[in-house]
């Protein structure tokens, strides 16, 4: 069952219903000011950390869900509701919610008054405006009240619901020409406020929560709103909001447009107060008349599509099946750029005061987004690598605003250091840009301890090299890749997270998953040590990569797959010998991208156990079978319920590994089969089971094994959307920027007829056509350029500026 449509003209998602079966959410903001806002106006704002910087209220979890959010209420001669339908929930008709590129509309009507909310970030802004436009569609005039409303955050938003001995004291507003301040804490050491606006006179307003809901009723029944009289109240402490009202009337046919504006403004320290108490409002009274006409708020829409189809225009499909087009040409890029600028903060599953930026997740999500803003790609490398600890280990995470080694955490996930030089070479690889490798970067951000990007890489490299195991495999750490899988944590205790527990000493746990990463990008690193001719050093790699081969030859392979690690005491993890658990899937993809088992059939016969035990209908799940019962030697892993996250779920970041491996060994079919069960368009026919929104990847889908299979979790921010990206643009389609240029190998199904692929590339713009007379799925092809027949499979560089024709026959 369908909740609405896609509409690719437009690159918006249209939702028709509003009873969607869970809040389907847009991001508004692309630097500092964000918002989150689901398809009935929930959702709350902040300003760069969601944690420390929260500007509105939001309540995970509440009941019932997704109260909380930008709501505007109209009071038509006593008949109440709301334009997103909650909170009043009265009946509405004709409502859609236009989900697009950075925005979201928001409408529906009644009792023959359309009233339609357009949200937005405007670019470089750190507001979101909000345009709510009136129509009277009956044939009487008509006079009604509107009602804005939104709830303050007092800024940090874990003290915000923790700490109410003192929050119920502390907040502070001032109104002035009905504009409402927020300056909660801004007495003492906060230089920034708050403030909320509208372009019209007002007829009153509230600050005080409870004057203007009643201290008893939901957001679905404020007292203000029924009974058509804003109290005109002040704040002093308890929970500050700020709610306009406005009288409006409407002759038949007529449209009205009010602008409302909230805005966050910082002040310098000597400017922030123009009297005792008074706030300095300048800056913002500046903010508000960028946008106090419809005007100029139509100039900044347009500036902010024209932002989005400039980064959108990087790589642009043309292919027969609009499924894969919308995702590759829209939302998988629009996805990657939102895991850009929130990581993992904040989402409906991340709350927004938890994880800081993972230095593995990070340098993955850089695959996803570096062909649209290589400039901040790599300003983010350099972040990342200034984390680093000298001996080539990393802390987990980082704070973004701090951009600190986050200590609580800590590090010792091996897999950590070697992502760099995946994110590194990737960079790289798109924009031929070498100089990378020479930036000075600090270890553990201390100016005095600093060396070459590359000499990091050096580092993260050799610190596999130097913790190696018996079987000469890496030592995996608290965790690799699967932060589940703690192979040295032997927890008892309820009360310690698996995350952070100290490890049993003398822990000899090996990760095979590992081994492979350090085949496949060490092979980068030997380039990157041949590049710059450091013919030694490259050797003694190769020597070190060998050796791992070797390791992995004699150790990481099971009879018909690949090994997942060795436990603490040595045993097999992810074996036939084992009861539970004895097929991964993380090792059967990584080993065969690093090249393992190509050579022999075990890529071929790994995938074929692939095939057999861990795909399903909803894609392919991360063991199996599924651990049944807690297994101490094995961790969080075990903790999880069958068939859910890392105990077998389809965990759908892993499944591009998969894909990938498909392509390498030339199975064109498998691999867009599989693409297409995990892929969110794919699955709109789905969604009263799916759940999660049909236009971007979820972190999980529930597997085979569990009660409810194929219902997703944790929507949006996910490394499936990078490596997603990645491998359909690079490994399905074939399209694959390489350090000399951009490669063509393409690997479809073989009933594909043809498509194009337009690609911005270091300046140049090739417009790649496709053809596939004998139905083909991989092999050899003849390339034209600019009709001159290519000898090799990678596309020369051109001149900024200057446009090719490409003709790729398969
Ligand atoms: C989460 C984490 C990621 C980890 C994965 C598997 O997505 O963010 O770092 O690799 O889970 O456990
Ligand atoms: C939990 C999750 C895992 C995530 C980790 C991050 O273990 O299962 O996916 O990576 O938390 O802290």
């Amino acid at each position: 069952m369908k909740f609405g449509y896609f509409d690719d003209p437009n690159k918006e998602y249209v939702i028709t219903s509003y009873k969607t079966p869970y809040p389907w959410i847009n991001y508004l903001g692309n630097k500092d000011f964000f918002s989150i806002i689901s398809n009935t106006a929930g959702g709350y704002s902040f300003f760069r950390d969601a944690r420390l910087r929260r500007l509105t209220r939001f309540r995970y979890n509440n009941v019932p869900l997704d109260d909380g959010g930008k709501y505007f209420y109209i009071n038509d001669n006593g008949s109440v509701w709301s334009p997103g339908w909650k909170p009043v929930k009265a009946e509405v008709e004709n409502y859609s919610c236009r989900h697009g590129m950075g925005y979201t509309v928001i409408g529906s009507e009644k009792d023959n008054l359309r009233a339609e909310v357009l949200y937005f970030v405007p670019v470089g802004d750190t507001c979101e405006v909000q345009r709510v436009s009136l129509r009277n569609t009956g044939k009487l005039p008509k006079r009604f009240r509107l009602f804005s409303f939104v709830e303050w955050c007092l800024w940090n938003a874990n003290d915000d619901m923790t700490n109410f001995q003192r929050n119920f004291s502390t907040g502070e507003v001032e109104i002035e020409n009905g504009v409402m301040y927020h300056k909660t804490e801004y007495r003492e050491r906060r230089n920034h406020y708050a403030f909320y606006s509208v372009n019209t006179p007002v007829k009153g307003f509230d600050t005080d929560r409870e004057a203007f809901l009643g201290i008893y009723n939901g957001f679905d029944h404020p007292d203000a709103v029924f009974s058509g009289n804003p109290g005109n109240t002040v704040a002093h402490g308890w929970s500050p909001v700020a709610s306009h009202c406005v009288e409006i009337d409407l002759e038949p046919g007529e449209e009205k447009n009010l602008v409302f504006v909230l805005g966050y403004i910082e002040n310098p320290e000597k400017e922030k107060f123009i009297a005792p108490k008074v706030i300095n409002k300048e800056r913002a009274k500046t903010m508000i008349a960028r946008y106090d006409n419809n005007y100029k708020v139509e100039i900044a829409f347009r500036e902010l599509k024209e932002y989005w189809d400039r980064q959108l225009s990087v790589i642009k499909l043309d292919h027969p099946d609009p499924r894969l087009s919308r995702m590759v040409n829209i939302w998988n890029p629009y996805q990657c750029m939102v895991t850009y600028n929130m990581s993992r903060s904040a989402s409906y599953f991340e709350s927004g005061i938890g994880r800081g930026m993972g230095f593995r997740d990070s340098n993955q999500d850089l695959a996803g987004y570096v062909q649209m803003i290589a400039p901040q790609a790599k300003k983010r490398i350099i972040d990342i690598a200034s984390t680093q600890l000298a001996d080539g280990s990393a802390y987990h995470q980082y704070q973004p605003l701090t951009k600190r080694g986050n200590a609580e955490i800590g590090g010792n996930f091996n897999d950590d250091p070697l992502w760099l030089i995946f994110g590194v070479a990737t960079y790289i690889k798109e924009t031929g840009d070498w100089s990378l490798l020479d930036e000075r970067v600090p270890f553990d951000n201390n100016p005095d301890n600093a060396a070459s990007l590359f000499e990091h890489l050096r580092l993260s490299f050799m610190h596999v090299v130097n913790n190696l195991g018996p079987h000469k495999l890496p030592l995996i750490g608290r965790a690799d890749w699967n932060d589940c899988l703690n192979l040295n944590c032997f927890s008892s205790n309820p009360d310690e997270s698996f995350q952070t527990t100290e490890n049993q000493k003398g822990g000899v746990a090996e990760s095979v998953f590992i081994a492979a990463m350090f085949v496949l990008y060490g092979a980068d690193f030997v380039k990157m040590a041949l590049k710059r001719d450091e013919t030694g050093l490259a050797a003694e790699a190769q020597k070190h990569i060998d050796e791992m081969v070797e390791a992995v030859k004699n150790h990481g392979w099971d009879g018909n797959w690949f090994l997942r690690a060795y436990d603490y005491y040595g045993k097999k993890v992810g074996s036939r010998e084992c009861e539970e658990g004895k097929i991964f899937i993380e090792t059967q993809g990584m080993c065969i991208m690093a090249g393992l088992g190509l050579d022999d059939d075990k890529a071929l016969e790994a995938l074929a156990s692939v095939n057999k035990y861990l795909a399903c209908d909803y894609g392919i799940v991360l063991n199996n079978p599924a651990f049944t019962k807690y297994y101490l030697n094995l961790g969080e892993i075990s903790s999880y319920p069958e068939g859910y996250k890392e105990n077998a779920g389809v965990f759908c970041h892993n499944n591009p590994w998969v894909i990938i491996a498909e392509t390498l060994t030339g199975n064109g079919h498998r691999a867009y089969d599989y693409y297409s069960r995990i892929t969110p368009s794919y699955l709109e026919e789905i969604s009263e089971l799916h759940k999660t929104e049909p236009y971007v990847y979820s972190q999980m889908i529930a597997g085979k094994d569990a009660f409810t299979p194929g219902e997703a979790k944790n929507s949006w921010l996910t490394g499936a959307a990078a490596w997603c990206m990645y491998a359909v643009t690079q490994y399905i389609l074939g399209v694959r920027p390489d350090y000399e240029g951009l490669m063509i190998d393409p690997c479809i199904p073989h009933e594909w007829n043809g498509f194009t692929v337009t690609r911005k590339f270091r300046g140049a713009v090739y417009r790649i056509e496709f053809l596939n007379p004998v139905h083909r799925t991989k092999g050899s092809w003849e390339i034209t350029v600019d009709g001159k027949r290519l000898e090799s499979n990678i596309l020369p560089l051109f001149p900024e500026g200057t446009e090719h024709n490409v003709k790729v026959i398969i």
